[in-house]
């Protein structure tokens, strides 16, 4: 079976947030279990490295229809592990100076990559079975399917799975950009609108065939309105094509047996290099490893749905139980200041790091005791499976993928700290429970252990996709 992964961005190509991980793991994953599968992205000048580009092979190109436009479109491919990732050229498009997203002009970015997508499909003769979508940036891609391609005879066979990783984003654009931008016919125009508005993840839930999102819970929560930030209504009678599937993560690339950056590996047999790895990261920050007080890290876009008012509430109690707290990330100004402030307020116990930087994130996930995640809502989050492989113990609050991939300590097998409320003491309370029970030497080791023994390999949820994608190829 061929799959076409269509996505915004992926590893180690262009990377904002998780769809990145996603898209760099699990097209791999799929591979391996038998399936052919191919990326398609577009063909970023400022985030794909030069060295990387000149490895590129030229397959072909042609013109792309943009509202009463034609825009070239050179597609270039490139073999990884096995994986064929082809990334869509257009200059004017995607040479810009900085990031991927932000751009005044993004809806029609992402409307010339979706159409693009078909057309390469078309210009290739290498016509998928299914394709699977991703987030706004491609939810044109299943609704031109249905207005422009869905009849045509070599394309007609193709199915369309259209996967959320965040509700949160959804395309929003006035109705002036319908036609001229967005390439959608008047007597169409019921597909994408929603409360007065064009709403691309709308119309992308209207059409597709199967509605993917990534963990079972968060496919439960999105029909409740306190998640589904507005698309509740849109989804209400959707809820016989969507499932949610737990994210996998790429378990070589973050091995601490293994794992380069690390100042001394260290694995589920042999511990000891993660006190190492503490030092090291308690020096790269500029804290004093001056006792045995446990350190809480947080990696994280600092936005309010990563549960970061919690954290603000009762950020003081933390600190003075006795923990040392390292942060890293950047966002909204108000969180950033927040952070720089309780910097200065706690020398010696407080460090924050303010932007993204992986080489620092890998430090915290192995460096720390453990490590802090109160999402409001999380669809899925990597985070917390990364630190547990390296030994590091999830507090998070019971949501979405956090409730799918974290046992909570209370019943003696679990793997973190959970708490089920958005209260920030009921999250004081559970990082008192994981300070506690950090005192104990011989229990900690004890889950630190069953927390690194946790597999979460794409291994299982690839089987899950190519169960679903073979029940719609079998459909007339
Ligand atoms: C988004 C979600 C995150 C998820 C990731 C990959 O970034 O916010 O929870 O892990 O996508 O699916």
């Amino acid at each position: 079976m061929k799959i076409l992964y269509a996505t915004s961005e992926a590893q180690p190509f262009a990377a904002t947030g998780g769809l990145a991980d996603v898209a760099g793991s699990l097209p791999k994953a799929l591979t391996d279990e038998g399936c052919e599968c191919s990326v398609i992205m577009p063909f970023y000048k400022n985030t794909i490295k030069e060295a990387d580009a000149k490895t590129f092979k030229f397959v072909t190109e042609f013109y792309v229809p943009v509202g009463w436009r034609s825009q070239y479109c050179g597609v270039f491919e490139k073999d990884v592990n096995g994986v064929t990732y082809y990334f869509l050229d257009n200059e004017y498009y995607f040479s810009r100076d900085f990031g991927i997203y932000g751009y005044y002009d993004d809806a029609e970015r992402f409307a010339f990559f979706s159409r693009a997508v078909l057309e390469t499909i078309k210009h290739t003769g290498e016509v998928p079975d299914i394709i699977n979508s991703n987030d706004w940036q491609c939810a044109l891609i299943p609704i031109y399917y249905n207005i422009y391609y869905r009849y045509q005879n070599d394309m007609r066979r193709i199915r369309n799975f259209f996967t959320i990783h965040n509700i949160g984003y959804q395309g929003l654009y006035g109705f002036d950009l319908l036609e001229d931008i967005l390439s959608i016919p008047r007597h169409m125009a019921m597909l994408v609108e929603y409360d007065g508005d064009i709403n691309l993840m709308k119309g992308a839930l209207e059409v597709a065939d199967k509605i993917t999102t990534v963990s079972p819970t968060y496919a439960e929560e999105i029909f409740d309105p306190w998640f589904a930030c507005g698309l509740d209504r849109a989804l209400a009678n959707k809820k016989f094509k969507t499932c949610g599937f737990l994210n996998g993560i790429d378990v070589n690339l973050f091995n601490p047996a293994t794992d380069n950056g690390l100042a001394e590996k260290f694995s589920v047999k042999r511990k000891s290099g993660k006190a190492t790895c503490k030092a090291a990261l308690l020096e790269k920050v500029n804290l004093p490893a001056d006792d045995d007080s446990p350190v809480i890290g947080i990696v994280t876009r600092l936005v309010e749905h990563k549960g970061l008012d919690l954290i603000r509430e009762v950020f003081d109690d933390i600190v003075n139980m006795g923990y040392k707290v390292v942060i890293l990330g950047s966002g909204e100004h108000f969180y950033e200041n927040f952070f720089h402030e309780a910097q200065n307020r706690f020398p010696g116990k407080v460090s924050f790091v303010c932007g993204y930087v992986p080489d620092l994130a890998r430090m915290i996930y192995a460096g720390a005791d453990m490590f802090l995640m109160p999402s409001k809502s999380e669809p899925c989050g990597l985070a917390q499976m990364i630190s547990l492989r390296y030994g590091t113990i999830p507090v998070v609050r019971a949501t979405g993928g956090l409730k799918d991939s974290i046992i909570d300590c209370g019943d003696a097998a679990g793997t973190g700290f959970t708490f089920q409320t958005y209260n920030a003491h009921d999250m004081l309370d559970s990082i008192r429970r994981a300070y506690d029970a950090y005192g104990d030497k011989k229990a900690w080791g004890a889950l630190t252990t069953r927390a690194m023994k946790a597999d979460f390999s794409w291994k299982q949820s690839a089987k899950l996709y190519i169960g679903l994608y073979e029940e719609l190829y079998g459909w007339e």
